[in-house]
């Protein structure tokens, strides 16, 4: 159970000079596989490479603009002129765009976004998968970088949801293409991760992803390289088809209210006042002192509704003298 399956693996990654591409080439790198940098900024690019081999590993860069489907077609080729095969095509460039509503777009903005998001991918899986059919890999993988937003859409998104999507179906259609050829193809679904694409959006709205988030806070690229690793790996091979989010429960579903009712699973603190009505009715020294002021309320289907809450909280529901109040909470103080 490790790793070492990927050693000597040929992959090209696109949008390798930063952010999450670049992290996934860096992960590739380190454990030995043979990694060709691709993007459009030569300076980024190189300097990925560059650092790849700096610490061992073995990368070129091949400077591609992968919204041109004939410059991935002649990405693929030196790849394979160099290395004499192909095992991996990680389809990672994308641009963001996002913030109005649908109506606010031009067309060119559709033709710019879906160049590079949708038929970008669909180029570097389609010659991708032709290099690696015929390399006679046997642990081929495609990985395509979709989003969350290509699980569920978000206001202002309409065309940058839209690519994702199409990301995703291409992934599944894909998968059941080559599953008796041995190639996986899977889709990785970043939430927000801390790169570059954010680096026009204000403070206000790093702060608003942070919190939008369950886990409330940002994700870092090299937690989608981890899965990245994982799935160019033998261990990976029976997992195709899926798009699997990396998004801290972004995409998990909608977030509520809720109430712990036992919060000193996390705090481990005594039992007193200022704990939930549940985890004093679980102790029964807790429920005989409340009994003794409150007869019945253990047994009172209506208080289930209040076993997130404490009795400084509801006191003052509770019908009881102010006094009889005040010697409830220390005795719970007392426990
Ligand atoms: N960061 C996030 O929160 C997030 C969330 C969901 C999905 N994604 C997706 O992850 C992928 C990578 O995004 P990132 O956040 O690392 O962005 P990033 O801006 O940090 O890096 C993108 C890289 O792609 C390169 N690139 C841009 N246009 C290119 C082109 N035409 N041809 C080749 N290379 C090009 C850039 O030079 C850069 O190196 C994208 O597909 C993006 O949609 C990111």
């Amino acid at each position: 159970m490790d790793f070492n399956s990927v050693h000597g693996k040929v992959a090209i990654i696109t949008g390798a000079g930063h952010g999450i591409g670049k992290a996934i080439a860096k992960c590739y790198g380190a454990h030995g596989m043979k990694v060709v940098c691709a993007d459009i900024n030569t300076e980024q690019g190189e300097a990925v490479a560059d650092s790849i081999c700096k610490n061992g590993g073995d990368a070129i860069f091949i400077q591609t603009d992968c919204s041109n489907p004939a410059e991935i077609k002649t990405l693929i080729g030196q790849t394979v002129k160099h290395y004499s095969r192909l095992d991996g095509m990680v389809s990672n460039a994308g641009i963001g765009m996002g913030g109005t509503p649908l109506h606010e777009y031009d067309v060119a903005d559709y033709e710019k976004i879906f160049a590079l998001n949708s038929e970008g991918v669909f180029a570097g899986m389609k010659y991708g998968a032709e290099a690696i059919l015929k390399s006679r890999s046997d642990g081929g993988f495609l990985i395509n970088v979709a989003s969350v937003a290509g699980l569920v859409a978000q206001c202002g998104q309409a065309l940058y949801s839209a690519t994702k999507f199409s990301v995703i179906g291409m992934t599944r259609a894909a998968a059941l293409d080559y599953a008796a050829y041995g190639i996986t193809v899977n889709a990785i679904c970043p939430g927000y991760i801390r790169t570059a694409i954010f680096k026009d959006a204000p403070a206000s709205a790093m702060d608003f992803f942070a919190s939008d988030c369950p886990a409330k806070h940002m994700g870092e690229p090299q937690e989608c390289a981890a899965l990245a690793l994982f799935l160019a790996s033998d261990l990976a091979r029976y997992i195709t088809g899926a798009a699997i989010p990396v998004d801290g429960a972004l995409s998990a579903g909608h977030q509520s209210i809720s109430s712990w009712k036992h919060p000193e699973i996390l705090t481990d603190e005594k039992l007193s006042s200022q704990s939930t009505i549940a985890a004093l009715l679980e102790d029964n020294t807790a429920k005989a002192v409340i009994e003794k002021f409150l007869p019945g309320f253990a047994a009172n289907e209506q208080v289930k509704a209040a076993y997130g809450m404490t009795f400084r909280q509801i006191g003052s529901m509770l019908g009881l003298h102010e006094d009889a109040l005040q010697n409830l909470t220390a005795e719970l103080d007392n426990l």
